[in-house]
């Protein structure tokens, strides 16, 4: 069963106590710690907690003095451990305490306790004999306040797993991208320059967004989107904005900007005169971003022919790499996890539902599956017996639910592909 993972709300107080009560080594042994949390807590301490179905099964508490926080607290159910919550919440904690300026977060734990693992888990160093875990935290307090003003976050490592086969779009990302920018000194030693900029190509729904915001999990660098939507309106203003999230971001050690609709902003001059001024803004600040290492930017279209050749140029943009529709695997994974959420009789294939389904997006395996959940249920509610998503509802779904890869669009990228990919 999933958790989740969220900051203290003020009627999970009574539950965090509870949980507390029961992790008490001895029924009348002195509630200290409880009381002291909850003063913490009238404190104003950080409190995160692992949720599972509502109800408290984890939480650890930290108190902030300036730009150092010290870890209270760790508590995890005894049948909710080794299940990666310790983590799962250190990593939380560790988000909440990077905005508000925190550099060093420490903790004070007995050999073995709980939330031992978790803290090692996250890179958290014992001082030898005294069991003190201590992190520094990667960012300055200046660079996150930049990261919050454009709307930055630091993804989650595990988006990367969470991306399902496409082999051949990950690999290529893995060693273009991932491995030569988390690995400088080698890359130097050989002579491989790393990408600062990649430009993501193909139909819509095939995960260009979702492979943008996992490598910038992957590498742990912050990810900040810039949408042309909020940079402005008018377009003498939006080259402006982009020229000055270029100049701050780029005062960033490491940073992952990502533009998604970059045909948007970056049109041929000649079919859309009026984004000359951004275009020309772009051609500037993209060299100017290049030439510090440790950044990247990462722009994705559907509309690659659209976009204004000089913005592509070698040069410029260091890969260009198409983003082809759900193969096999990742089909297969997308209904593993649609059907992880539903009832359904035993005998459902995965792997058989994905071979019926050419052409289809994550979205339409998502349509499909909703489509079969609703027949169910229709039955159940008719029939007042208790139904379970048959393999025929799964089958009748999936037939009537439209790939919108269509094989046009898929020939078109195909050419797209041998036209325009560089890597
Ligand atoms: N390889 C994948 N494995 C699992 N889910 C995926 C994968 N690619 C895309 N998705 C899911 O499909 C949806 C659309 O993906 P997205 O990245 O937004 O596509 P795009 O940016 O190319 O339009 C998202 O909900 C995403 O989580
Ligand atoms: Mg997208």
């Amino acid at each position: 069963m999933d958790y989740q993972i969220c900051d203290l709300a003020p009627a999970d107080l009574g539950a965090a106590v509870q949980l507390l009560e029961a992790l008490r080594p001895l029924p009348d042994s002195a509630p200290m710690e409880i009381a002291q949390f909850i003063s913490d807590v009238n404190d104003g301490a950080i409190v995160v907690v692992a949720l599972v179905n509502s109800s408290v099964v984890g939480l650890v508490s930290a108190r902030v003095a300036g730009d150092r926080a010290w870890t209270q607290l760790v508590a995890i159910s005894p049948q909710w451990r080794r299940k990666g919550i310790g983590s799962a919440l250190a990593r939380g904690l560790e988000g909440r305490l990077l905005h508000l300026g925190v550099r060093k977060i420490s903790a004070l734990l007995g050999p073995g306790e709980v939330g031992e693992t978790a803290l090692i888990n996250r890179g958290f160093k014992p001082t030898t004999g005294m069991v003190l875990y201590e992190k520094l935290l990667s960012l300055e307090p200046g660079d996150v306040r930049i990261i919050d003003k454009w709307g930055g976050q630091i993804l989650d490592e595990d988006l990367w797993d969470q991306a399902a086969g496409m082999e051949r779009e990950k690999n290529l990302i893995d060693q273009r991208i991932v491995a030569p920018l988390s690995d400088p000194a080698l890359a130097a030693q050989i002579g491989l320059r790393p990408p600062a900029t990649a430009l993501m190509f193909g139909p819509p729904g095939t995960g260009k967004t979702t492979f943008a915001r996992a490598l910038a999990g992957r590498l742990g660098w912050p990810f900040v989107e810039l949408l042309p939507s909020k940079l402005s309106s008018g377009e003498g203003t939006l080259a402006n904005e982009l020229r000055e999230a270029f100049i701050e971001l780029g005062r960033l050690d490491h940073v992952v900007i990502f533009i998604d609709e970059f045909d948007e902003i970056a049109p041929a001059r000649e079919s859309r005169p009026a984004s000359a001024g951004v275009v020309n803004e772009l051609l500037k600040s993209i060299p100017e971003f290049r030439r510090r290492p440790g950044k990247l930017l990462i722009c994705a279209t559907n509309f690659v022919e659209t976009i204004d050749p000089a913005v592509m140029r070698p040069g410029r943009f260091d890969l260009l790499i198409g983003i082809g529709p759900p193969d096999q695997t990742a089909l297969t994974a997308l209904w593993e996890r649609a059907l992880a959420t539903m009832t359904t009789e035993s005998g459902v294939d995965a792997a058989k539902l994905a071979s019926q389904c050419h052409g289809f997006t994550p979205g339409d395996v998502d349509l499909a599956s909703q489509r079969a959940a609703a027949e169910a249920f229709a039955r159940a509610r008719a029939t007042g017996k208790a139904a379970v998503v048959t393999n025929e509802d799964l089958t009748a779904a999936t037939n009537r639910t439209k790939a919108s890869i269509t094989p046009e669009m898929l020939s078109a990228y195909q050419a797209e592909v041998s036209m325009f990919e560089r890597v």
